[in-house]
């Protein structure tokens, strides 16, 4: 296929050469209606490429994405990775299917479930004590989970996670078609993963049957770009249509459409170079960080380490808890001193998301920001976080997501022993701690309120204080 060709941005030029006016949808008018003010902030740009007929040209540009990565088909979606989730398993599942789940997942699957009234089966992910931080489950541990269940009637499976880990997905795939079942992994922070060697295989080359990606994550698409792709006949592509058909938007946006497809035509062109760039310099700032006294960098040696199969390099995880600080505390530290966002911030660490956008410049001042973090550290100004070894936050699917969901509820102060109503994740990474249907035990409770005193951000808790929970009405 030719991959200088960009369907969607071609649609959106065409259109505003063709001297056409619209009398439908959007009323802007191509941005004729808004106002200098917006428009200062906007662009006029953006409205000008508001072009809804664009919709018509994403079925050549999904073509050539699924030629450029090695799917047999690829869906684009513009709700972001949440949406393609949800369309990705209510193609898998279905009301009492069954599935084999990591723990790890993100919010997202857990509302799958809920939509789907499917019926998970945990499997736990690996936790890495020295790091305190989980792991995706090894491919043993999903063949063991499989032989224990029969039953199960597919696999999902969420690599990398937000530390950059990654799964054996190549075995895990062997271990899933030899019994028939699809596999399917969020592969939402790997976008870029199709286009390089030396990051880890993506899913789907790795014989994925259908996997999500976001776009904007480490891509170069606009927020809410997401791709699903289908890698074998175990997914039916009519079903996945018709399940994105059921929840998405009527009214697709072009920017997010013509976004993707300008990213896969740069990848293919020069994706190569770009991400070598991009690896160099986190290597070089890596090893500058390395040096800095009260910093642990994860690096290369994490592979082989517990059940992690692979890495990106391009996510940088640094533990600060030396210098006597929280990742909380180092990541408002970062923000209110040196102006700089970082991705996340847990109880010993923070993550940056480095992509082929950021530049030496940008690098070097990552780097002084660290360099003057370890000469000054900030003093402790919050409680220490209580996370307890991870098992003790296994909780009991005491009852199915969508029926504690959706069951007569209660506020109390002391959940412990009773069955959630609801999902409460701390963002990012998004995972919930507890979801419907599992039991509350009194670690969860302490991890989440110390988390919270500490700066844990926890955005769908239905009360945002922690001092009430939902759970099923006895
Ligand atoms: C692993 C994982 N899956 C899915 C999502 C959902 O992605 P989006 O924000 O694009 O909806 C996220 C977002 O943080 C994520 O980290």
């Amino acid at each position: 296929m030719d991959q200088r060709r960009t369907p969607v941005l071609e649609a959106i030029e065409q259109y505003r050469t063709d001297d056409k006016y619209s009398f439908a949808l959007p009323g802007h008018r191509l941005g004729q209606s808004i106002d200098d003010r917006a428009a200062a902030v906007l662009s006029p740009g953006a409205f000008q490429a508001d072009v809804i007929f664009a919709k018509f040209a994403v079925t050549e540009a999904e073509q050539l994405m699924a030629d450029a990565v090695g799917a047999r088909e690829a869906i684009f979606t513009t709700c972001g990775s949440s949406i393609s989730m949800h369309t990705a398993m209510l193609t898998i599942a279905g009301p009492g299917k069954r599935l084999l789940i990591d723990r790890n997942v993100h919010k997202s699957v857990v509302a799958s479930l809920i939509l789907a009234g499917a019926t998970p089966v945990w499997l736990r992910p690996r936790w890495d004590h020295e790091n305190e931080i989980a792991h995706p489950a090894s491919a043993d541990d999903v063949a063991a989970a499989l032989d224990r269940d029969p039953g199960i009637d597919a696999v999902v499976m969420i690599t990398p996670t937000e530390y950059g880990t990654g799964a054996d997905v190549r075995g895990i795939a062997r271990i899933c078609h030899k019994r028939g079942l699809p596999l399917l992994v969020d592969e939402a922070w790997g976008a870029h993963f199709p286009f390089h060697p030396d990051v880890p295989t993506s899913a789907i080359q790795a014989g994925a049957d259908l996997v999500i990606q976001s776009l904007h994550k480490a891509g170069g698409g606009l927020c809410q770009a997401s791709v699903i792709l289908v890698g074998s006949d175990r997914v039916n592509p009519v079903d996945l249509r018709l399940r994105l058909d059921l929840i998405t938007t009527t009214s697709p946006s072009a920017l997010l459409y013509g976004s993707i497809d300008g990213f896969r035509r740069r990848m293919v062109s020069e994706g190569r170079q770009l991400i070598d760039g991009a690896l160099e310099r986190a290597n070089h700032l890596r090893a500058r960080l390395s040096k800095l006294p009260g910093l642990a960098v994860m690096d290369e040696s994490i592979i082989g380490h517990d059940s992690v199969a692979e890495w990106d390099p391009l996510k940088l995880s640094v533990d600060v808890s030396a210098l006597g600080i929280t990742g909380y505390q180092a990541m408002d530290w970062f923000d209110e001193h040196e102006r700089l966002s970082l991705q996340l911030g847990d109880s010993r660490r923070v993550v940056c998301s480095l992509t082929y956008s950021d530049t030496d410049v940008a690098l070097d001042r990552l780097a002084d920001a660290f360099e003057r973090l370890t000469t000054s550290p900030p003093a402790g100004d919050r409680p220490a976080t209580a996370v307890p070894p991870l098992h003790e936050l296994d909780l009991e699917q005491a009852m199915g997501p969508r029926e504690a969901y959706f069951a007569r509820t209660e506020m109390v102060a002391d959940p412990a022993g009773r069955i959630s109503a609801e999902m409460i994740s701390p963002y990012p990474p998004g995972v919930p701690a507890i979801l419907p249907g599992e039991r509350f035990n009194e670690a969860v409770v302490t991890y989440l309120r110390a988390g919270k005193a500490a700066g844990m951000v926890i955005p769908d808790a239905s009360d945002p204080g922690l001092e009430k929970f939902r759970v099923v009405a006895e």
